[in-house]
Protein backbone atom coordinates (compact mmCIF):
# COMPACT_ATOMS: atom_id res chain seq x y z
CA UNK A 1 0.00 0.00 0.00
CA UNK A 2 0.79 3.82 -0.50
CA UNK A 3 0.95 6.74 1.66
CA UNK A 4 -2.33 8.46 1.45
CA UNK A 5 -3.03 12.53 2.13
CA UNK A 6 -4.75 12.37 4.83
CA UNK A 7 -4.85 16.21 5.57
CA UNK A 8 -2.94 19.33 4.69
CA UNK A 9 -0.14 20.58 6.92
CA UNK A 10 -2.17 23.72 6.97
CA UNK A 11 -4.75 22.54 8.33
CA UNK A 12 -3.10 21.13 11.29
CA UNK A 13 -3.67 23.25 14.96
CA UNK A 14 -0.55 23.27 16.90
CA UNK A 15 -0.60 21.21 20.33
CA UNK A 16 -3.93 19.47 19.18
CA UNK A 17 -4.71 16.21 17.31
CA UNK A 18 -6.62 15.48 14.26
CA UNK A 19 -8.66 12.10 14.13
CA UNK A 20 -8.29 10.64 10.38
CA UNK A 21 -9.07 7.41 8.96
CA UNK A 22 -7.22 5.43 5.93
CA UNK A 23 -8.41 2.14 4.95
CA UNK A 24 -10.69 1.56 8.52
CA UNK A 25 -7.84 2.74 10.33
CA UNK A 26 -8.13 5.41 12.85
CA UNK A 27 -5.74 7.90 13.76
CA UNK A 28 -4.92 11.10 15.53
CA UNK A 29 -2.56 13.54 13.72
CA UNK A 30 -0.75 15.87 15.96
CA UNK A 31 1.27 19.04 15.15
CA UNK A 32 3.50 19.45 18.91
CA UNK A 33 4.70 22.56 19.63
CA UNK A 34 8.50 21.87 17.70
CA UNK A 35 6.29 21.68 14.47
CA UNK A 36 6.50 18.26 13.95
CA UNK A 37 3.91 15.84 12.89
CA UNK A 38 3.02 12.52 14.85
CA UNK A 39 -0.06 9.85 13.65
CA UNK A 40 -0.47 7.75 16.52
CA UNK A 41 -3.37 4.98 16.62
CA UNK A 42 -6.61 7.07 17.64
CA UNK A 43 -8.27 4.54 19.99
CA UNK A 44 -7.30 4.35 23.75
CA UNK A 45 -6.03 1.05 24.83
CA UNK A 46 -7.92 1.44 28.10
CA UNK A 47 -11.28 1.81 26.64
CA UNK A 48 -13.15 2.45 23.36
CA UNK A 49 -12.27 6.39 23.65
CA UNK A 50 -10.78 8.71 20.77
CA UNK A 51 -7.65 10.04 21.45
CA UNK A 52 -7.60 12.24 19.68
CA UNK A 53 -10.44 14.55 21.70
CA UNK A 54 -7.76 14.47 24.59
CA UNK A 55 -5.00 16.65 25.35
CA UNK A 56 -1.37 17.36 23.28
CA UNK A 57 1.08 17.90 26.15
CA UNK A 58 4.52 18.61 24.98
CA UNK A 59 5.03 15.15 22.95
CA UNK A 60 2.32 13.38 24.90
CA UNK A 61 -1.39 12.44 23.78
CA UNK A 62 -3.38 11.82 27.05
CA UNK A 63 -6.85 10.03 27.04
CA UNK A 64 -9.58 12.52 28.55
CA UNK A 65 -10.67 9.94 30.23
CA UNK A 66 -8.89 8.76 32.32
CA UNK A 67 -6.04 10.49 32.20
CA UNK A 68 -3.28 8.13 30.40
CA UNK A 69 -0.69 9.91 28.53
CA UNK A 70 0.39 8.05 25.07
CA UNK A 71 3.83 9.32 23.98
CA UNK A 72 3.50 10.41 20.11
CA UNK A 73 7.25 9.21 19.69
CA UNK A 74 6.78 5.79 20.80
CA UNK A 75 2.40 4.95 21.32
CA UNK A 76 3.78 3.77 25.31
CA UNK A 77 1.61 4.86 27.84
CA UNK A 78 3.27 6.76 30.39
CA UNK A 79 0.94 6.33 33.66
CA UNK A 80 -2.05 4.23 34.54
CA UNK A 81 -4.42 3.00 33.75
CA UNK A 82 -3.62 2.20 30.12
CA UNK A 83 -0.76 -0.44 30.03
CA UNK A 84 -0.40 -1.50 26.38
CA UNK A 85 1.03 0.69 23.86
CA UNK A 86 -0.89 2.24 20.50
CA UNK A 87 0.49 1.89 17.34
CA UNK A 88 3.20 5.15 15.96
CA UNK A 89 3.02 5.46 12.16
CA UNK A 90 5.41 7.27 9.74
CA UNK A 91 4.80 10.24 8.40
CA UNK A 92 5.34 11.79 5.07
CA UNK A 93 5.03 15.46 4.34
CA UNK A 94 4.98 17.03 0.73
CA UNK A 95 4.62 20.29 0.45
CA UNK A 96 0.99 20.84 2.36
CA UNK A 97 0.37 17.18 1.99
CA UNK A 98 0.24 15.00 5.06
CA UNK A 99 0.65 11.77 4.01
CA UNK A 100 0.16 8.39 6.33
CA UNK A 101 0.72 4.81 5.53
CA UNK A 102 -1.04 2.40 7.85
CA UNK A 103 0.84 -0.52 6.96
CA UNK A 104 3.68 1.33 7.61
CA UNK A 105 5.03 1.36 11.65
CA UNK A 106 7.40 3.90 12.70
CA UNK A 107 10.78 2.95 13.41
CA UNK A 108 11.00 3.15 17.04
S1 LIG B 1 -10.23 5.07 28.26
FE1 LIG B 1 -8.33 6.07 27.98
S2 LIG B 1 -7.39 6.04 29.94
FE2 LIG B 1 -9.30 5.01 30.23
Amino acid sequence: MTATRVCALSELEQDAATRVEVDGVAIAVVLDSAGEVHAIGDVCTHGDISLADGFVEGETLECWAHGSAFSLRTGKPLNLPAYEPVPVYAVLIDGDDVLIDPTVKKEI
